[in-house]
């Protein structure tokens, strides 16, 4: 074909209001349709996944029968989280003001990279990062980059602290690179998530470095058994354990830190919501006084995937950790996006965030959240009452955590939970003890489902327990 031609199909298909309708008609039936469609992906919906298994073509194919295709097949592959049953990992459903605002901005398909590839990327970046300092009471100084997970924001963060701790001792690390380099001690505890271990390699810190701290029964680190701190030290605590949902105790920490000062980072992918909330704020006293904040909007805030946020309170130590430049680059006297993130070019997620805060309002924060905890707690009683359950992490948050006597009674109930697809619930090890995990995470999980899902735990423990 000619580039005439290509380009005239092209064009066709871009004016083709029929195209993007039936796009559209298949949003609403997988909208229309979430209550009803199972949690978790049938067997044979998996196996149905082979006829994408194709060698790359080779002639272009039609745009509407690749969208049917992606509908019919792709979408019974999914994890259906607007089902109120998924209570795996630590997973939101995006409410829907976060789906309307991607669906709109994805034609926009805005870079945030600079000021100059998308103002308005940067005008709501700028206005969301003054949002979160006062739902999360943090200082003026502080800013925020927009990254895609909390992975990635450890990483920023972890990154500004190595910058700023090597910096005092006279050491340029972006110059000189960490051979030689004098030490950096990591101190954090033996619940710390695995993606902040994984940035601990990625950055060169070295797993064999960390100083490890023991935790309570719950998961919080134990202030008691604190190593002395001095200004080469970075400390990372954690707000929400990934399995218990306990939150580190930040004050008394912080507090040691700061007479040292050594770096305080916290990992608070969901639990760091807490803090806009009036009920739940305790739960992060003395956070303020750390350094840096990674966070998630994707998991408690409910926005679409994926949505991560580092906040860092010293901006020079992030912007020169994730620094670059190039005779091309326009910079403004607005905000660059690119200084506070690794990547240059990135999705403007932004606009989804942004749209997502501006419709809870600090009133619709608190009352999500509530929402979560009020459903935690009814599965709670729930086990409670159910002999053969126990529940064994105290339900500060979203996290619940069941047993039953013994670790394969607890696989066996699992398994045919799973089999089941009433609800979908993960499996984790907690103090060498085989556990359920419960996360309730999303805005969709009534009562109801809450209900529809205890029924499937007493049927899968009745029908274990018969084997
Ligand atoms: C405490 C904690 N930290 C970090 C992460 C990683 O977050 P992400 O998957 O957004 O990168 C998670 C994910 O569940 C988490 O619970």
């Amino acid at each position: 074909m000619n580039t005439e031609s290509f380009q005239q199909k092209l064009f066709k298909e871009l004016n083709n209001k029929e195209f993007f309708q039936h796009a559209h008609n298949h949003v609403q039936t997988y909208l229309d349709s979430a209550k009803e469609r199972v949690v978790y992906p049938l067997i044979s919906a998996i196996e149905n996944l082979d006829v994408f298994d194709e060698h790359m073509p080779i002639d272009s194919n039609d745009g509407k029968d690749i969208i049917e295709l992606l509908s019919t097949v792709g979408s019974q592959g999914t994890i259906n989280t607007l089902n109120g049953r998924y209570f795996g990992f630590v997973t939101g459903a995006s409410l829907p003001v976060g789906m309307a605002t991607k669906h709109l901005t994805t034609y926009w398909d805005q870079n945030s990279a600079l000021h100059a590839m998308s103002p308005i990327a940067s005008r709501l970046e700028t206005i969301v990062e003054t949002w979160l300092k006062d739902i999360f009471h943090l200082p003026k100084t502080t800013v925020a980059g927009f990254v895609s997970g909390t992975s990635m924001a450890n990483f920023c963060g972890l990154a500004a602290a190595r910058y700023r701790l090597l910096e005092r001792q006279g050491w340029d690390i972006n110059k000189q690179g960490l051979s030689n380099a004098p030490t950096i001690r990591i101190v954090t505890s033996k619940q710390a998530h695995s993606t902040v271990i994984k940035t601990i390699s990625l950055l060169g810190l070295g797993i064999n470095q960390i100083e490890w701290v023991d935790v309570d029964n719950q998961g919080r680190i134990r202030p008691d058994l604190l190593p002395s701190l001095d200004n080469s030290t970075i400390v990372i605590l954690q707000a929400g354990n990934v399995n218990s949902g306990a939150f580190d105790p930040f004050k008394l920490i912080c507090e040691k830190a700061r007479k040292v000062n050594a770096w305080v980072h916290i990992d608070g992918a969901f639990g760091l919501w807490a803090a806009a909330t009036k009920k739940f704020k305790y739960l992060t006293d003395g956070m303020n006084m750390a350094h840096s904040f990674a966070v998630d909007a994707h998991k408690t805030l409910n926005t679409p995937y994926d949505s991560g946020i580092i906040l860092c309170n010293d901006q020079e130590a992030l912007a020169a950790s994730l620094h670059m430049d190039a005779g091309y680059i326009i910079k403004s006297s607005a905000r660059d996006g690119m200084y506070f993130t690794p990547e240059m070019s990135r999705r403007a997620r932004i606009f989804e965030l942004w749209a997502t805060l501006k419709y809870l309002g600090k009133t619709g924060i608190n009352d999500l959240i509530n929402l979560f905890h009020d459903r935690a707690l009814q599965f709670s009683n729930a086990f409670n009452e159910i002999e053969g359950f126990e529940v064994i992490n105290e339900v500060h948050f979203n996290q619940v955590l069941v047993t039953c006597n013994d670790d394969d009674l607890t696989s066996r109930v699992l398994s045919i939970i799973q089999e089941e697809r009433t609800c979908w619930v993960g499996e984790s090890l907690w103090n060498n003890k085989r556990v359920i995990r419960v996360s309730i995470c999303a805005w969709t999980t009534t009562k109801k489902d809450v209900e529809l899902s205890i029924l499937s735990f007493k049927k899968a423990l009745r029908l274990s327990l018969k084997e």
